[in-house]
């Protein structure tokens, strides 16, 4: 197997390497839309399963994957041991593909490793897997020339240019846009983030 990105290896251990606790964006996700038999969440780099599980937990019929096959492995482990069912399986951003629709597709942290070329198709494909009414969350880190790039930034991660992530949701609801500096101790060295996120739901036009 030819190991693509450090996660593989950050995630060997049995500590988790993002911790926990579930995301803080979550519980403005089931604010608008709420969890209801049979409402499916997309959890795309879903790391070693915290908010995936979360979701499960709190109703969700949740599909996750992740490029990284500790983070499944311990994904799948996080998922048993709170006693909740998830579909979870190694896939690969630039090249997945799904036979569902989902109410909320989620990805956080993640789309900076889409390679250029497919990021086109992958909107696309993001635009039709999402239900009428469905919400996307998606964040990605942006470049600005004052911030250095940080300690643990992967050889496959790619900054964005400001804003790139709204066009591909331009004639969607917006729930929420923003572009954040943040600090963050990710790898136990202090460093800062730009982050735009997107919060956007389909809508018929
Ligand atoms: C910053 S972490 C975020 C993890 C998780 N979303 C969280 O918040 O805990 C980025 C994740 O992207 C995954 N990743 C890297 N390349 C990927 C790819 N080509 N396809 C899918 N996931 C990928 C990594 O393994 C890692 O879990």
């Amino acid at each position: 197997m030819s190991i693509r990105t450090n996660y593989e290896k950050w995630y060997e251990s049995d500590d988790y390497y993002w911790g926990l606790e579930p995301g803080k964006f979550l519980d403005e996700l089931i604010r608008l839309c709420p969890p209801s038999v049979g409402n499916a969440v997309l959890d795309i780099g879903c790391g070693e399963g915290k908010d995936a599980v979360y979701m499960a937990e709190k109703g969700y019929d949740v599909t996750a994957f992740d490029l990284t096959e500790n983070g499944i492995r311990k994904t799948i482990a996080l998922a048993e041991n709170r006693n909740v069912a998830i579909d979870a399986y190694v896939d690969d951003i630039n090249t997945f593909e799904t036979g569902k629709q989902f109410d909320i597709i989620y990805s956080t942290g993640t789309v900076q490793y889409l390679f250029e070329e497919n990021k086109k198709a992958f909107f696309e494909k993001i635009r039709q897997i999402t239900k009428p009414d469905g919400i996307v969350f998606i964040n990605v880190f942006v470049e600005k020339p004052f911030l250095e790039l940080p300690p643990d930034w992967d050889k496959e991660e790619k900054m964005w240019r400001s804003g790139e992530l709204f066009t591909y949701f331009a004639d969607w609801k917006t729930e929420r846009i923003d572009e954040v500096i943040f600090e963050d101790r990710s790898g136990g060295v202090p460093h800062f983030h730009c982050m735009d996120t997107i919060v956007c739901r389909k809508v018929d036009c």
